[in-house]
């Protein structure tokens, strides 16, 4: 297959996208310079930080560190206010065809629902990815692991929300975890669902100095990056199996390499973020990973993503 005819595009529902993949929510996406350079990227289009309805400052710093396998952070949303993420969705969503992924992430459910309530109010007709997972809110739990919540934050949402709504979730763990989120998520119109968050309340220990590397919580923070891709992977696939096809997968976690996204895809995701690693890399991630994506794809004789995507083998 020559490369020239591979095409990395995606879709979710009717929005395209001319190539698989993303940032996730989170890295360098927190300022309009920042989004700008996603977009201006070979990325396929770009996801706002999380918002909060004011703007915050976040968790006190050291609050993120990497590691040769990834990183632990507890940035407890820093953010400018869903006002100034709103704006730049509006001016920017569907412009040269780049897609803007608006996320939103309330400390509470009636901040989500105030949220929703202006965005379905503005000129802003793209997907909005709704976060249920943050782990860094001291003294919140995160929201997803708590299935009627979800059921009853839907619920209330979809009384009045008629645009495209994604939902960030949490990694899960346990087989019956998978069957009773899909069971709450396959009630609801929604577009995408988004797998996983990071790995929420992990511990790094430097020994040498016989701490821990972030201040926040006692140490206490979400991992990302080498850590999570089997976890990322087993979410994809249990979800794909489990979820209606109406609602589409984005798959998060560990994604580094062509290879990495080949995985995800093969698991079912139908557009990938990229976050840990596009925090190391920058947006020149973007054009590598096509590469090597490009690459594996011809040696398969694969021309699309629809070649193969969902397609793992069982043993
Ligand atoms: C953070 O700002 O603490 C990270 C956001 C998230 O994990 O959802």
């Amino acid at each position: 297959m020559l490369q020239s005819k591979i095409s990395l595009k995606a879709n979710i529902g009717k929005y395209e996208f001319n190539n698989v993949m993303l940032n996730a929510a989170g890295i360098r996406c927190a300022t309009t310079d920042e989004l700008t350079k996603v977009l201006n990227s070979e990325a396929g289009g770009c996801v706002t930080k999380s918002a909060t309805p004011e703007p915050r400052e976040g968790n006190e710093s050291p609050r993120m560190k990497a590691t040769p396998l990834g990183c632990i952070n507890s940035m407890g949303l820093p953010n400018h206010g869903l006002d100034y993420y709103l704006k730049f969705a509006e001016e920017n969503q569907g412009k040269d065809g780049k897609q803007v992924l608006l996320s939103i992430a309330g400390l509470t459910v009636d901040q989500n629902l105030e949220m929703l309530h202006k965005i379905q109010e503005s000129s802003f007709n793209g997907l909005v990815e709704l976060n249920l997972s943050c782990p860094n809110i001291k003294g919140e739990s995160q929201i997803a692991y708590d299935f009627e919540a979800v059921r009853d934050i839907l619920t209330k949402t979809f009384k009045f929300f008629t645009k495209d709504l994604g939902i960030k979730l949490p990694p899960y763990f346990d087989l019956h975890q998978f069957d009773q989120i899909a069971d709450v998520l396959n009630d609801f119109p929604i577009a995408y669902v988004n797998s996983i968050n990071s790995i929420g309340n992990g511990l790094i220990v430097n020994p040498e100095t016989e701490s821990v590397v972030i201040k926040p919580k006692g140490g206490f923070g979400g991992l990302g990056g080498d850590y999570v891709k089997p976890t990322a992977l087993a979410n994809v696939r249990a979800l794909r199996l489990r979820l209606k096809p109406e609602i589409a997968i984005i798959g998060t976690g560990g994604i580094k390499s062509g290879r990495d996204v080949f995985e995800h895809v093969l698991c079912g995701a139908n557009v990938v973020q990229i976050g840990t690693a596009f925090g190391f890399e920058d947006v020149k991630i973007f054009s590598r990973i096509s590469k090597e994506l490009s690459e594996i794809m011809a040696e398969k004789g694969y021309s699309s993503l629809d070649d193969f995507r969902g397609k793992l083998k069982t043993l």
